[in-house]
């Protein structure tokens, strides 16, 4: 089968709503941004760069889905609703693979050479998830919605939070997950608290031994006034 075939078969099986596999390709911008990726990634690796990034830039500024065609992303891959995702130019993506609206397949910005993940074949990215950096996604993971995923993710995964832990593999708790919300303005109190305890501890040190300093002259002055 033809990666774009592969690609309709896989947005029919993924999304509950796709009626025909006709609709899917007239009408789901996820699916054509992949499709004019597919063109541009041929002029790419055909040494036709500046043609590529002219249908590559057009395909961002349509659809809102932005592709570098130097991504390497095999048949069967689709993008539900789509809009706001992002794909690095090392990007490398296997098949039976899922990603949402506001997907970021991203680079830390610390790394040069290949700098965006990896991703293996049935993997699920869910809405708003940013996996950032040469890591690798392992087969069979899914990533939770809003998640940020800076670390490699075993197969048979689901990762959630920022930033994102594994808490589930092979369908089994981890108890990893913590739903700790942090609070800024608590930490800062507590935080507060500690400093105005250390300063009354100086403090009273201080002023001890600031007695004892006033108490020994007090009796240097009753000795002197003795004798
Ligand atoms: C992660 C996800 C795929 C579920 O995967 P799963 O393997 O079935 O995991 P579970 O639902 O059993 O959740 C495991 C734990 O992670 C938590 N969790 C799930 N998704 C989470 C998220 N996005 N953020 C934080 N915690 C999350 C659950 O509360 C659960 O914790 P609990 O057992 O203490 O209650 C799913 O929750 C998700 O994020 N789906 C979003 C899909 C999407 O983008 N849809 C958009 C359509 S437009």
């Amino acid at each position: 089968m033809n990666k774009i075939a592969m690609d309709l078969q896989v947005a029919m099986e993924k999304d509950p709503a796709a009626r025909s596999k006709s609709e899917v390709f007239f009408t789901y911008g996820g699916f054509k941004a992949i499709f004019r990726y597919r063109i541009a990634h041929w002029f790419y690796t055909h040494h036709m760069k500046t043609i590529a990034t002219i249908i590559s830039a057009g395909s961002r500024r349509k659809y809102g889905i932005d592709i570098h065609p130097g991504a390497q992303i095999a048949g069967g891959v689709f993008i539900d609703h789509g809009v706001g995702v992002v794909i690095g130019e090392t990007t490398i993506i296997g098949s039976n693979v899922l990603l949402y609206q506001g997907v970021t397949l991203g680079g830390t910005g610390k790394e040069t050479g290949k700098r965006h993940p990896t991703i293996e074949d049935n993997v699920m990215i869910s809405s708003g998830a940013k996996v950032l950096g040469n890591i690798t996604v392992g087969h069979d993971s899914k990533i939770g919605a809003g998640s940020v995923v800076i670390r490699d993710v075993p197969p048979h995964s689901t990762v959630v939070g920022v930033p994102g832990r594994v808490v589930k593999q092979n369908n089994i708790r981890t108890n990893e997950l913590d739903q700790h919300l942090p609070d800024p303005i608590l930490e800062e109190f507590a935080r507060l608290n500690k400093r105005i305890e250390k300063l009354e501890e100086a403090l009273h040190i201080q002023s001890c031994k600031y007695s004892i300093v006033m108490e020994n002259e007090e009796n240097i002055e009753e000795t002197k006034e003795d004798k």
